[in-house]
């Protein structure tokens, strides 16, 4: 669906993504790991066209989407939408208002702006909310809700979009784990159910191997592993983080693995998490 090839960003004298080459196939939720400056926001934010290439290009289902412009560029940018780590709400817009601004591309931004949407995104919107367990948090402000509930609105404004593509930029790493639990189930329920392609930047190894079916360990610009969560052991991880013998797993763990249970099961409540 996907197709990277020969990908390079440059900032000055700085080489963020280095010569990248993948490709992506829908039916697999895909996460990219790596140490801090590793390039793993930069290789999504090109997908996006957030950041241009500086060489290479970048194709989807036989698009240039690294060529596109004016309307074209932004019909990829809805069909890709993006989730960020600040969960990129307006903090004193009521959640369904923020849920409708998914739709923004789409529509007349003066009757955007004044609150006018048409029924059917009012009801399509609540149904989403619905979806994602938060509809009774329709009417509230959202920096009334706790940092899971807002990256479900998050989530929720990106489905908004109808979009083909998920990229999610490190969207768990401001929530402790009981919400970076329900904030990956959600982004693997989407996944699952509505066959959209999810690409989703992961500080972490252990959510990585837990949520994702393939991963792409980036080290410096680069790709150093592309493989099953399956395969990423311990040796791997040292090589994607650049860690010496005395690695421990533990420094990039976030203690989401302390609520491990298999996917779909009934939530803990955080009080029992150790
Ligand atoms: N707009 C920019 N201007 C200058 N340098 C940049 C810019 N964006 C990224 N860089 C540099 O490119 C490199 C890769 O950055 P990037 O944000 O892609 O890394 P990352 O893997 O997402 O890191 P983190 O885990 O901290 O989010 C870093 O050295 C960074 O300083
Ligand atoms: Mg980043």
């Amino acid at each position: 669906m996907l197709k990277i090839s020969n990908v390079t960003r440059r900032f000055g004298d700085k080489v963020a993504v280095d010569g990248v080459t993948l490709e992506i196939a829908k039916g697999q939720m895909v996460g990219i790991i790596g140490r801090s400056g590793a390039g793993k926001s930069t290789l999504l934010r090109m997908i996006n066209r957030l950041t241009d290439v500086s060489e290479g290009t970048i194709a989807c289902q036989g698009q240039a989407v690294s060529e596109l412009n004016g309307p074209a560029l932004r019909n990829w940018q809805r069909d890709c939408a993006m989730i960020f780590q600040q969960f990129n709400l307006v903090p004193r817009l009521d959640v369904i208002t923020n849920v409708m601004l998914g739709r923004l591309n789409q529509r007349n931004t003066l009757m955007s702006m004044l609150n006018l949407f048409p029924r059917q995104d009012i009801l399509r919107a609540i149904e989403i909310l619905e979806r994602l367990g938060i509809e009774e948090h329709g009417p509230k402000r959202a920096e009334a809700l706790s940092g899971g509930q807002q990256q479900r609105v998050g989530i929720a404004r990106a489905l908004m979009q109808d979009p083909r593509i998920i990229l999610a930029d490190e969207p768990i790493a401001s929530l402790d784990p009981m919400n970076a639990q329900v904030v990956m189930d959600t982004l693997r329920r989407i996944h699952d159910e509505d066959g959209r392609l999810v690409i989703c930047n992961l500080h972490t190894l252990d959510t990585a191997r837990r949520y994702c079916d393939r991963v792409i360990g980036m080290r410096a610009g680069k790709i150093v592993f592309d493989g099953r969560a399956e395969e990423l052991t311990t040796a791997v991880a040292r090589e994607i983080y650049g860690a010496d013998a005395d690695f421990s797993e533990e420094a990039t763990s976030t203690s989401i693995e302390t609520l491990s249970r298999p996917r779909g099961a009934a939530t803990r409540r955080p009080e029992l998490v150790d």
